[in-house]
């Protein structure tokens, strides 16, 4: 699938638990945006005209182009043998020769930046964010953090306060992602376990009312990006399925 002459624009970024995160590179490049282009089916193609936003479309197709070849390579199987279905909240899965397969898969993309982490089961939700130094941070606090969360944030300033909200918001959108429920698991209504709070690099997340479910959550961000991803500590048998 991948052409020595056009390069790969994903690379491994790290290992976490089973599952293995890819960097992919969203910068414009045309023989890149061109390469992945073919790579998609049909069905993908028209979505992909639909952007209006050059780099909306050019982030969808790098990231699934991406997605393809790590999958095809996984899974063994040709860009043709592989297609996506999505859970009622828009998760999407894998089929080859249209049969669901359990291989377990999230993307995020923003800005130059994108993610895939992939594992052989189990639940995962991954999230990158570039950081902004917007001035609107507080007034998306009482939608995105608990209150906890909150009064740590007013006690910060300047940079610790922009690197505070984007790894709370990246590591509250894995697990968001990762439990696969959209907007309807509400990001205020849990917090990110204290350690990582205060700085450490992976923890334990129950949601309260989830609590049968335990997930490792780790933070992933770098100078240039917030990100995080978040693994089912103890897979059920199906991802497919929400709780
Ligand atoms: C889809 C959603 C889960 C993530 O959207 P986003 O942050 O704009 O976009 P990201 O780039 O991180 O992720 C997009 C990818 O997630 C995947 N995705 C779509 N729906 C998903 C869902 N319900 N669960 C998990 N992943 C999903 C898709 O692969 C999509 O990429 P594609 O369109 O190229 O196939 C978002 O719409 C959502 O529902 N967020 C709710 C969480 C929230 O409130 N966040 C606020 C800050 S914590």
């Amino acid at each position: 699938m991948c052409s020595s002459a056009v390069g790969r624009w994903w690379r491994p970024f790290g290992i976490v638990g089973e599952a293995t995160v890819f960097h992919v590179d969203l910068a414009p490049h045309a023989a890149h945006e061109a390469r992945a282009s073919e790579w998609l089916n049909a069905e993908e193609r028209v979505r992909s005209d639909r952007y209006l936003h050059a780099g909306s479309r050019r982030r969808f197709t790098l990231c699934r182009a991406a997605l393809r070849a790590v999958l095809c390579s996984r899974l063994a199987c040709s860009g043709q043998q592989l297609t996506f279905g999505t859970s009622s909240y828009g998760k999407p899965f894998a089929r080859v020769d249209e049969m669901p397969n359990r291989i377990s898969f999230n993307v995020s993309h923003g800005g130059s930046h994108g993610l895939i982490a992939v594992a052989p089961h189990g639940r995962l939700g991954v999230d990158i964010e570039e950081r902004s130094t917007r001035d609107d941070l507080s007034s998306l606090t009482d939608a995105v953090l608990g209150p906890s969360e909150e009064r740590e944030f007013a006690l910060l300033r300047g940079y610790r306060r922009t690197h505070f909200f984007f790894r709370m918001w990246t590591l509250k959108e894995a697990l968001i992602k990762a439990l696969g429920v959209g907007f309807s698991q509400d990001p205020a209504k849990f917090e990110v376990p204290l350690a990582v709070r205060r700085g450490a690099k992976t923890g334990m997340h129950r949601f309260p009312n989830l609590p049968q479910t335990e997930w490792r959550v780790d933070d992933l961000g770098t100078g240039d990006f917030a990100a995080a991803v978040a693994i089912e500590a103890s897979p059920r048998r199906s991802q497919m399925s929400s709780e």
